[in-house]
Order: structure tokens, then sequence, then C-alpha cells
């Protein structure tokens, strides 16, 4: 141990540390100041644990303490405060630079470090001081605007206070100030593993080694007589099924027999201390016996092959869908292609990685189990951790939550901790590694899918088929719901009355799919849009004007049968045409020497709300006349508190400050379905106008004005809102039935350079052209449709998990600042008819159009095509050498 003097935020210090201690642990562990991030394994590659030492921004996972020395060291907590903001938070607040908030602060130390010594940097400058600083929520556009905007402000060019002046005084269309933007700014937002328990014990897990293995044996004695080791438990411990369900209980807490998967959790060891639990995990002997691994569908499915799950064949679900003669209308077509597409297995990336707290409050069987987590539809999985752990009372409390992206759809490390915090009757705190995370946690499946599409002379689309096989991993999770939400948009944007679709999900021994931004729809699109540019090159027309001509019109049908009602998409073609011609202009001129220019184009229309989807909350009367919403919506990033404040602030005609919430806590709510499917704004915000609307009719019928009169009038004051859309099935053998209750129209252009040489894609720019009915906020409607681009370019060009290899951002080829392209937006606000105040959703629309506009470009830039998603160099080189 030695002795260091150092000053923290301008308070002196002395700290004692070991030779290996770095910053970051003193700073989050020892002094509790949790505004600095991990995410990612201490490997320098995140950022978001960057702090000021000596006036320079550094990662503070790479700092020796012993070596800090006189150091003076600033913090996120130094800078400045919610009260008394520093020039930068404001700026990263007024950009609308923040979503999660969980690299916010890392990039907020960043621009300090940048600015103090170059007040006026460069696009190129800012890119290069953010190299090390990652993002997943943004797509860094609008963090380089707050770079820029902060630079203004320190330069005296302009103010907080002028940018303020510039948001308008109406509640809808303006972009007010996120209610949790300066507290992550400031960095007092607190994340899972910045809670502080009472005495906590630190839990750690036995993972499998084996992809598909009969457990022989789990030996814990070497293990129980190690350091600082309170205990472990394995299957045998749990009282409850042991099995985490939402459709099908075949997912294990903890595996009794046999192991499905690689990284399948075994036993769980409870330590005083992280890297005592973790050192104890390391040291307990599991044998097994071999069973056959199968990685792909081919192998699962071929005859005779092994049966992962006793419950099921390992062809867990099929779904047809027939409208018209799909092979018919294609034979006889005047052109038509036949192809094959497949994608990748994906991780969703959020940058916060898993971590779950649990305690006891109270005593014997009537304490409660209060679970802390990520999850986006918290009651649904407090129900799942009662049934799995066999504990009456469980509350599951959401802390803010460092994006999710669909993978906090599915809960597997909140059913350990709350395992663990039952069995060792203390509180526990499980914080994976990002490797952990990235190895238990579920994935985007990979699709194999072949297409069919003929066309007539004119270019009018006679018919479409996909059958489509994916890839489920080693457990069901939401096992439909993704070829589903597949098919029921298989038609895209288009009029496709000859249409064929066939969906296969198959148990493997990969890792398991989940939802993941968009689940389902950017597959089915990729090949779609891929099959659009073939057919109209065959016929030499126009990439937009086929798209145009081929457009649904209200009235016409869906492939599931159902009839549209409002479909802007031809109006969105005609706004985005002036950018259309002006990019193949740049594109025809950009095809010289080396590096080819392209672009291309990517459609879709995506449903919002899916049949049967409903929505209950409660709002009550403040004694201050303002009100509280009581309502379970997750808000891992996307803004749901600025669209629920400023929904309620308008219709009532009171100020955002008179509207509370309270939404991330099963204690006082109801389940409001998953922070997914784009739905939340559509969905709540439809059920807060409900509730909203019977407080406004007693205050009419009534005539009473505030929460005192109310009260001694006997009047309720509190009001329930709820939406439904109307429920049903897909009809097992057609595939018709009812549809998603609104849909978001767009269509994404991208813009890319490829080197011929070296197959390196380049985006240079995407204009993104939405209908998303009334745009409720403008900064996050821009801010969710950035992010799901920058999504998009990296599913098209680079991101790829591989099972047993991908184990950080590295290996994960996370996008980078470096890779950051222009962005312009095109949009129309077509007042959807059920929408709340006209609104519908926007979360995932870009995610799915963006990766067919990219391998679209990439095919009009260098004339090849790249089927199997990412198109990497080596693919695209590869592509090109066979070309020629
Ligand atoms: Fe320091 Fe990732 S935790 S760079
Ligand atoms: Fe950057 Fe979420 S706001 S990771």
């Amino acid at each position: 141990m030695k002795e260091i003097s150092l000053t923290i935020n301008g308070i002196e210090r002395k700290v004692m540390c070991t030779p290996d201690k770095v910053l970051i642990d003193l700073l989050r562990e020892d002094l509790k100041l949790t505004g600095a991030k991990q995410s990612c394994d201490r490997k320098g590659q995140c950022g978001a644990c960057t702090v000021i030492v000596n006036g320079k921004a550094v990662r503070s996972c790479l700092q020796k303490v012993e070596r800090l020395e006189g150091a003076d060291i600033i913090t996120i907590e130094g800078l400045g405060t919610p009260e008394n903001p520093h020039l930068i938070q404001e700026a990263f607040v007024l950009a609308g630079a923040i979503q999660c908030g969980f690299c916010t602060p890392g990039m907020i130390m960043t621009t300090k470090g940048l600015l103090d010594k170059n007040s006026d940097p460069t696009i190129e400058e800012i890119k290069k001081a953010f190299a090390h600083n990652l993002c997943r929520c943004t797509g860094y556009t609008k963090i380089i605007d707050a770079v820029q905007m902060a630079a203004q402000f320190i330069r005296g060019e302009n103010s907080p206070e002028k940018e303020r002046e510039k948001i308008g005084t109406e509640m809808i269309g303006e972009s007010h100030q996120r209610p949790s933007a300066m507290i992550k700014a400031c960095g007092l937002a607190k994340f899972s593993a910045d809670i502080q328990l009472d005495n906590p014990l630190e839990v750690a897990v036995v993972h499998s080694t084996e992809y598909h293995a009969v457990i022989k044996s789990v030996d814990p004695s070497e293990a129980v007589k190690m350091p600082g080791v309170a205990g472990i438990m394995t299957a045998d411990d749990i009282q409850g099924t042991n099995r985490i369900r939402v459709f099908v209980p075949d997912q294990p807490v903890l595996c009794e027999d046999v192991v499905r998967t690689l990284g399948d959790p075994i036993a769980i060891v409870a330590a005083e201390t992280r890297e005592q639990a973790r050192a104890a995990a390391a040291a307990v002997r599991v044998t097994y016996e071999p069973l056959p691994v199968m990685m792909t569908p081919e192998a699962s499915l071929a005859e005779g092959a092994y049966q992962i799950h006793k419950h099921s064949p390992n062809l867990c679900f099929t779904q047809p869908q027939t409208r018209g003669d799909a092979e018919k209308a294609i034979a006889d077509a005047k052109v038509s292609v036949e192809a094959e597409f497949s994608t990748q297995m994906n991780h969703q990336a959020p940058l916060e990685p898993e971590v779950s707290v649990a305690c006891l409050e109270g005593e014997g069987e009537e304490a409660e189990l209060v679970v802390y987590g990520r999850g986006i539809q918290i009651n649904a999985m407090a129900a799942q951790i009662q049934e799995a752990v066999g504990w009456d009372k469980v509350r599951y409390k959401e802390p803010f939550v460092g994006g999710q992206f669909g993978i906090k759809a599915s809960i597997v490390t909140e059913a350990v901790a709350a395992a663990a915090a039952l069995h060792f009757k203390r509180p526990v705190r499980y914080v994976p590694s990002l490797a952990e995370s990235m190895l238990v946690t579920n994935k985007r499946h990979p699709f194999a899918m072949k297409i069919k599409m003929g066309a007539d002379a004119d270019g009018y689309f006679t018919g479409y088929t996909n059958e489509f096989v994916v890839d489920k991993g080693a457990y069901f999770l939401l096992g439909p719901i993704i070829p589903l939400r597949t098919l029921h948009m298989l038609s895209g944007p288009y009029k496709l009355d000859n249409i064929y679709g066939m969906a296969k999900l198959a148990y493997t021994n990969n890792a398991s799919g989940g939802a993941a931004r968009g689940a389902g729809p950017p597959q089915g699109a990729f090949a779609m849009e891929c099959a659009i540019d073939m057919v109209a090159d065959q016929l030499g027309m126009d990439k937009l004007e086929i798209r145009k001509k081929n457009s649904l019109r209200p009235g016409e049908a869906m492939s599931t049968g159902v009839k549209a009602e409002q479909w802007s998409f031809p109006e969105l073609c005609d706004a985005i045409k002036p950018h259309w011609d002006r990019a193949k202009r740049d594109a025809a001129a950009g095809k010289t020497g080396g590096v080819m220019r392209g672009v291309g184009l990517g459609c879709h229309s995506f449903g919002i709300a899916e049949p049967g989807d409903n929505a209950q909350l409660f709002v009550e009367l403040d004694p201050d006349d303002g009100i509280t919403i009581y309502a379970a919506v997750a808000d891992p990033g996307e803004g749901n508190d600025s669209m629920l404040t400023q929904i309620a602030a308008h219709t009532l005609g009171i100020p955002r400050e008179k509207v509370r919430l309270y939404t991330r806590d099963t204690d006082k709510t109801v389940d409001m379905g998953p922070s997914a499917g784009s739905r939340m704004t559509y969905m709540a915000g439809g059920a807060l106008l409900n509730a909203l609307d019977k407080l406004k009719a007693v205050y009419k019928e009534s005539g009473l004005k505030t929460y005192a009169e109310f009260k001694a009038a006997g009047k309720p004051t509190r009001f329930e809102g709820t939406k439904a859309v109307p429920g049903g099935e897909l009809d097992p053998v057609t595939g018709q039935g009812p549809g998603y209750d609104s849909q978001v129209h767009n269509i994404q252009m991208a813009e890319v350079e490829v080197d011929t040489g070296t197959g390196e894609v380049r985006v240079l720019k995407i204009t993104s052209a939405v209908d998303a009915g009334t745009i409720l906020h403008r900064l996050n409607f821009e801010g969710q449709s950035e992010g799901g681009m920058d999504q998009g370019v990296g599913y098209a060009l680079r991101e790829e998990y591989v099972h047993g290899k991908s184990n950080d951002w590295k290996t994960f080829k996370f996008p980078t600042m470096q890779q950051s392209f222009e962005v312009e937006h095109v949009t129309r606000e077509e007042t959807r008819i059920r929408g709340p105040l006209g609104a519908t959703g926007i979360g995932e629309m870009t995610m799915t159009s963006t990766a067919p506009a990219v391998i679209n470009a990439i095919h009009d830039a260098c004339g090849v095509w790249i089927c199997d998603l990412p198109a990497t160099p080596e693919k695209v080189k590869a592509a090109l050498a066979a070309k020629k």
C-alpha cells in the first residue's frame, strides 16, 4: 500500500492504494464519485470514464493511482451542478446530445479537455479528440453539434440564454429541455452500478464453457475455501421454477443438468468483493459430457439432428403468409430476380453493460424482494422473477438505463441477483464485465432469406416471395414475435397483391435471439429493397420512380390483407426527389479513379402498435394543481420523459415543471408493455391523453379548478388512462389477419464511397425522409433518427457478434465518431388518425431502411452485390475481384 496525495474537484485528499489500483476505482468505489462510467473492461475502448488529470482529458480506467502523486483531477461532479452548470453541460443539454446519458460524462470531460486548448476546433479536430469516446444512442451528430455550441459559448459568440430564446413557448413541436438531461450532464443520474446498498455481497457466475453438454458434476470445494467467499449456490438452491418464462419456460436461471449454449449460468458465487467472487467462480470445477453442437439452423434442422429441448423439435415455430399467387405472378413477369440474402447475428450494444442489484426489504416471508435492473417492461419482469425464484413480493426498480435497443426486453442477470439475494439473505450486486454481458444477453437474430421478385414491363411489381429461416439460438425468449413482425411488414411500403412468406424459427446452440431495434423488419427490408434495385436495373428504371410507382395507396391491402388507411409514402418520394436527383449527379461524377461514389435508397413502412397492444396508466392531481403521472414507461434514452411531460403540459395548459413522473418502479404502476417496438409515444402517449381527457371532463362539468376544490367537493383526483388496439392473430395457414394500428414511412438515401483497392466503404451522407405524424419534440425526433441511422450503417458495414469470439467493443467493431457521416432530415407530418396529438412512433424506422440503402449504394458505386451482411472490406474486395 502506498499513500498518494492528490486534489479531486478542488479538495486535497490523501489516499492509500495498491500498485494495481486504477483511478476509476478510486473515484467510483472509494469516493462514490459515480459520474465517471465504465462500459468497456478497462481497455480504454469506451471513454465513458474520462476525467481531467492535470488539464488533460484521460481515461480514468487506464490511470494507475500510484502515478498520480500531486495530480489535479476534475471529474464531471466538479464541473458544474444542475443549479450552476458549466457552459459545456448547458451545450450538451441544449443541442439534444444526451439520450441515455451513459456516455455523457465522458463526452463532456473530453470536450473540456479539447476546448481548454482549442476553443475553435474543426470537425476533424473534434473527431480526433473523441477517437476513444463511444456513443450508441446519438449517431454522434448531435454530440459534434454540442461541442461546436459549447465552443461558441466559450468564445462568447453565443450563450445558453440565446439558445433558450430560440425554443418557442408551445409545448408540442418545440425542443424543450429533457427533464432528465441536466442531471445526466452533471453526472448525477444514478445507473444500476451506481446504487449503493448497505453491506452488499458481490456475486459472480460460473458460466458454461461448452456449447452443448450434460453437466456431470459441479465441484465448489476449492472455491468455498477462498478468501471472502460467503457461499456458492446451484439450481438446487432456487425455490421457484428456476425458469425465466416469456412464452415458453425453457430458460433456466441456473442450469440443472444440461447446458445449451456457451455462457449458460451454472452456479452463483457470493463474496465480499467482486474480485473475490470472480476468483472463486473461476475455481469452481464443472465436468461435462459433450452433446452434438449445432450452431446454425442448417445443422439443427438436418435430418436426425439431436433435439436441443425435450418440449419442442428444433423447428420451434413456423408461419406462412399467402396473398394471391406469387409464384405464378413471378413466372409470368416480364423481369424477375431470385436471390439469397443473409444477415449476421448482432449485439444491440447498449453502452451500459448488464448490472442487476437485489435486496430483501422487511422481515421474514413478508419481506419484499427489490430488484434493480435495466429492464424495459418492469411489471412483466417482476412477474417473471417472482415465478423463477419463488418469492411472492417482488418489486422491480429501474434506475437510469444506458441504452438497450431491445436487449432488455428479456432478462437474465436480474434473476441471478434475485436468486442470490434470497439465498444468501444479504443485498447483492451482480456487475458482470462487458465480455460477460455480451456472452449472456440476447442478440439480433441472423436471418437466411430466399427471395423472388417479378415486375411487368412498366415496372409494376407482380409478385414477391421471401422464405426465411431464423436462428433462434438456445432459448425461445420472445419466440414468434420477430418472425411475425417480419411477416406483418413483409410488403413494406408497396402494393403486392401476390405475395408469399414463410417464416421458420430454429433452435440452435448459438446465443439466443431476442428483440433488437426494428426486430425482424430490418432483415426483411434488406432483402426486399435490394431485390427492388435488381429489378429496376433489369428494366433500366429509376430506383425512386419504381418505388413511388409501386406504393400502396389508402384502401389497398398490405401483406396481412389489412387495408391501409393513411399512406404518405408517395408524397415522401416526392419530398426526397430533389435530393435524389442531386445525389445521382454527384455519384455519376464521382466514379473516377480507385474511389467510386454511389447512392442508394432503402425504404420501409413500419408498423406501430401490434394487434392487441394495450397500455394503462394513472394521473393524479397534486396539491399544487400540478399532476403526477404513474406509468411504467421505461426511458433508456429515447426521451419518453419529454414525451409524457410535453403532452400533459400541452393538454392541461400547465407548466412542464408541474408535471411529475413516477415511471420506473413497479410500486404504484401497472404493466404498460415494453419500451420497444417504437410504441411508447403512440401507446403511453395515447393512454395519457385518455386520462387527461377524463380529468378535463371533470374540470368542465364541475367548474372546479384546483386540487383543494376537488377535495372539498369530494371529487376523485386520480384518473385511469388506457389505450387499446383491437387484437387477433394471423391465420396459421394464410398469414392473413389484423395488423398494426399505425405506420411510420421512411426513405433513406445513402451516399457512399467505395475504395476499390481496399474494399473499404465510407458513408458520406444520409438523407432521411420520414413521415411519423406530428413531431412532438424535433431534437428528440432527430436524435432517434440519427441513432437509428448510425446503427443501420454499423449493421450494413461492420458490426457482428460471433458467440465465443466477440467480447469487447473492438471485436464487435463499435462505430466511432470517425465513421460518422453528414445527415439531412426531410420531414412530413401527416396527422395520424388515432395517434396522440397526431403522432406515431419513430425509434426503429431509420435503423430498418439504412442497411439496404447502403448496400444499394455500394452496388451503384462499383457494381457488386453484397447479399450477406455485413459488407466488410474483405467481402467487397472479394466481390470486386469476382466481378473482374
Ligand atoms: Fe475506461 Fe472504457 S472504462 S475506456
Ligand atoms: Fe451516448 Fe447513450 S447517449 S450512449
